[in-house]
């Protein structure tokens, strides 16, 4: 292999050729399949002779011919990577012809064109296209396509691509074709391609503008009944996005298809959207409220990717940040629409917390827009980090006011499609269409694009009785980060009190000073968590308390253990007039890994015992508060997924654990949850009879191992180790594995063991998935010296395998560092 190459942001240079239009041929087989591609090629600069150089990786080349003319050995360099084609005509435009093979059935990467439970799929975000047929991989080679699927018809009888269906016939030898053409240029990571035994749910959405649009999701007949609620969310999604930002969907198909092997969780492909098999079927049996919620949004995510990512898309990997920070900005307002704002954007904070500030305290910490990369693969990692403090996120902070965030991204919108569209686009530019959009000041906010790190905010309030003021003092530090030792100053927005005030801190030291104030005033900071950072007050156990009781702000309302805080949950809990899945977030103590985060020496042991200490203490000491909920919130009716009816299930299930009486999987997966953290033939008799019941379904299957795998009870490690399992259920063991703290952590090493060793057998089948899954090593210098010995031996283990791949390459080296 050789060595892996890291690409810089700084080294950015047009490409030296265009592709106008590309037509693909696919003859799909079994044993191989034959890519044909014909390329209309433009060079840049007229008369340029530059080279040509084209990605490739793990192809076949068959043959090459320019302008018809079948180029000869000594005509173009092959290497493990790359085809490279010296001299070509000198015209405006020229025509290029490349056949090559390729062996679906054995990728297992899951990575470009591959086969899932028989049927044959595409993944090519971000580089996957190398993997089909050599081309520019970039994202700013952007052409029309047209793609030509031919397939043996019994055992393919759907055969689709992106945009329009222009033609499909039989031909010989039981074959058969389908010509697909799709009018809006495109980067290669959206083309897709599925052809295999497929049933579709049918339905239409009628566009404000009066256009029918045909929608079709695609699944295994069987699974037909379990694509409802799917439905419903791809047809909220296309109302809400012309509702609150005036896009409309632009082509008259749009086919959504569910595949149970998939690295992530969807992607956007044009008109044709691939999803996990997880984020489409539901059914009230087999899917949780959370599962339910989660489906509504990746729908929505990946639908509005049409506009933003499809329509206007970046110019290289480093812009990322812009179609995924606004897309997820997108997806999360359309959730809080159809829930509750306030727990949705509790559950968002919490997951940044969780995933991006460890990872911005870790060796892959980077801004916003990273400076360079290894494998682009691994920039998609930590629950999306790179999406979640993203400019979205950062936009929907600095306006508080809904009202303000949607009138301001919609002139960025308006503004971006009008000057953007089929256009490619860098930070820069966005930013500058939200600032002319709107005559915003954001002073020093690009920092965050170029710094990496949290920035820790202090507080400090002083009141002055004589002169009747009160200040506020906040100072910012943002924390060293590979490669970035010091740090400038940046824009944080923190928001105040029940006023709409926004106060803009922009220097390192800044002061504040409000004047006129009757009494010394317990100011609530930071409102809605209006910055991603870490913030210390000087605010007193008393100020808090007063908090929890009293702030309007309910995403303020912190969890501190006090004398009083029992009493404080005690009224969140009889409080009538709060919102139920609100009140359930806020007697849910924060997760052992949200808790280590904040320690200066993460001590997994110690967090497990008081944490289990302190759940313990609650329940005994609000059991008549608990119980009251548990009866008042019973499952009566048949399931309904909706905010009241899942905000009722989930203040139920901070109570009871009621296993058997269960009517819908929300209410029984909660029970299964609390019991399988204690050991012994309840535990053992539930599970097994759970498993009984679904081990012809595999998505809850996976849920079952995911729940085996996270349990605190001593030794997991052996128990995982019993539990035999397939490539899919990887994420769900060994990430349920790694994201319990007590038994990855085990002081005998043999949780990082055991993820040793998985990463170097998974990284020969799936790279993707184990570079994820060591991950879980990036902050190993976070712990006791035993436990860093212990981890890094194993990095280092892995880092002398044999043929690594980039991805795990990348954070292995990074994490040793
Ligand atoms: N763009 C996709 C989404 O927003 C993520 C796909 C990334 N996949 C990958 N293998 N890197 O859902
Ligand atoms: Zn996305």
């Amino acid at each position: 292999m050789d060595a892996p190459k890291e690409i810089f942001l700084k080294d950015y240079t047009k490409p030296d050729y265009y592709f106008e239009t590309v037509d693909l041929s696919f003859s799909l087989g079994e044993e191989k399949t034959i890519v044909s591609s014909l390329i209309k090629v433009s060079p840049r600069v007229k008369g340029s002779s530059a080279p040509l150089v084209l990605n490739g990786h793990d192809l076949k080349l068959l043959s090459v011919k320019v302008e018809g003319k079948l180029l000869k050995e000594g005509d173009y360099q092959l290497d493990s990577r790359h085809l490279t084609l010296p001299s070509l005509p000198a015209k405006e435009s020229f025509v290029l012809e490349i056949d090559t093979e390729i062996y679906p059935h054995k990728n297992t990467s899951l990575d470009g064109l591959y086969k899932s439970s028989g049927n044959f799929c595409t993944q090519c975000e971000a580089e996957g296209f190398r993997k089909i047929t050599f081309y520019q991989d970039r994202p700013d080679i952007m052409a029309k396509y047209t793609c030509r699927v031919e397939a043996d018809k019994s055992l393919y009888p759907v055969l689709l691509s992106n945009g329009n269906l222009i033609s499909q016939g039989d031909i010989e030898g039981g074959r058969h074709f389908a010509l697909w053409e799709d009018p809006f240029k495109k980067p290669c990571y959206l083309f897709a391609l599925v052809a295999g035994q497929l049933a579709s749910r049918d339905d239409t959405f009628t566009t404000r503008s009066g256009r029918e649009v045909s929608l079709k999701i695609w699944t295994p007949a069987e699974d037909l009944p379990k694509t409802a609620h799917a439905m419903y969310s791809l047809k909220a999604a296309m109302k809400w996005d012309e509702d609150v930002f005036g896009l409309e969907y632009d082509l008259d198909l749009f086919n959504i298809v569910a595949v149970p092997d998939f690295n992530m969780g969807a992607m956007e492909n044009k008109s044709l959207n691939i999803f996990n098999s997880k984020l489409v079927l539901a059914s009230p049996e087999t899917a949780t409220d959370a599962d339910y919620a989660a489906i509504l949004g990746v729908i929505g995510h990946e639908y509005f990717h049409n506009w933003t990512g499809n329509r206007v898309t970046c110019r290289d990997w480093f812009q990322l940040s812009l179609k995924e920070g606004l897309t997820v900005f997108r997806d999360q307002e359309f959730s809080s629409d159809m829930g509750s704002r306030t727990v949705k954007r509790i559950a968002d904070v919490s997951t940044l917390r969780i995933y991006q500030f460890p990872e911005d305290a870790g060796p892959m910490a980077h801004p916003v827009r990273p400076h360079s990369y290894i494998k682009m693969d691994n920039f998609y990692t930590g629950k999306f980090s790179i999406y979640l403090r993203s400019l979205g996120f950062l936009l929907s902070i600095v306006f508080q006011s809904n009202v303000l965030v949607f009138s301001f991204m919609k002139r960025v919108l308006i503004s971006i499609s009008k000057d953007m569209m089929s256009k490619l686009v860098t930070c820069e530019d966005f930013f500058a269409a939200m600032r002319d959009a709107n005559n915003a000041d954001f002073a020093n906010f690009l920092q965050w694009y170029s710094q990496a790190g949290t920035p820790v905010v202090k507080v400090a309030s002083s009141y002055n009785a004589e002169a009747r003021t009160f200040s506020l003092k906040f100072s910012q530090e943002i924390p060293p980060t590979p490669g970035q030792p010091t740090k400038e100053a940046t824009f944080i927005p923190v928001t105040i009190s029940s006023s709409s005030t926004i106060l803009r801190v922009t220097k390192k030291e800044e002061e504040f000073v409000f004047s006129d104030i009757a009494e010394r005033p317990v100011p609530s900071l930071f409102r809605g968590f209006s910055a991603p950072v870490r913030v210390e007050t000087d605010l007193s156990d008393d100020d808090l308390f007063f908090l929890l009781a009293h702030d309007s702000d309910e995403f303020n309302r912190p969890l501190v253990l006090n004398p009083k805080f029992i009493q404080g949950l005690g009224s969140v809990l009889s409080d009538s007039t709060l919102d139920k899945e609100f009140i359930a977030k806020a007697i849910t103590l924060p997760g052992e890994g949200e808790i280590m985060d904040m320690m200066a020496v993460a001590d997994p042991d110690a967090v497990h015992v008081v944490r289990k200490f302190v759940r313990k203490q609650l329940a005994s000491e609000l059991k008549t508060e608990l119980l009251k909920i548990v009866e008042n919130n019973r499952s009566i009716e048949a399931y309904v997924f909706d905010h009241p009816n899942m905000a009722r299930r989930a203040l139920k299930n901070t109570g009871s654990s009621e296993y058997k009486s269960a009517t819908n999987l929300t209410d029984q997966f909660a029970a299964l949850a609390a019991l399988s953290q204690n050991p012994g033939k309840t535990r053992d008799d539930v599970l097994a009879d759970f498993y009984n019941k679904w081990q012809g379904d595999y998505l809850v299957v996976n849920k079952w191992f995911l729940l085996q795998s996270s349990s605190d009870i001593p030794g997991n490690v052996e128990n995982i180790h019993a539990l035999q399992t397939t490539i899919i259920q990887v994420y769900s063991l060994i990430g349920g594995f790694c994201g319990s703290p007590v038994n990855f952590h085990a002081k005998d090493g043999s949780g990082y063991k055991f993820l040793g060793d998985i990463v170097v057998q998974l990284d020969k089948i799936n790279p993707q998935v184990a570079s994820r899954m060591l991950s879980a090593f990036s902050r190993w210098k976070r712990y006791d010296e035993t436990r860093q010995a212990l981890a890094k031996a194993q990095l280092e283990m892995i880092m002398s395998a044999n043929g690594l791949s980039e991805n795990v390459f990348e954070i292995a080296s990074k994490s040793l560092a």
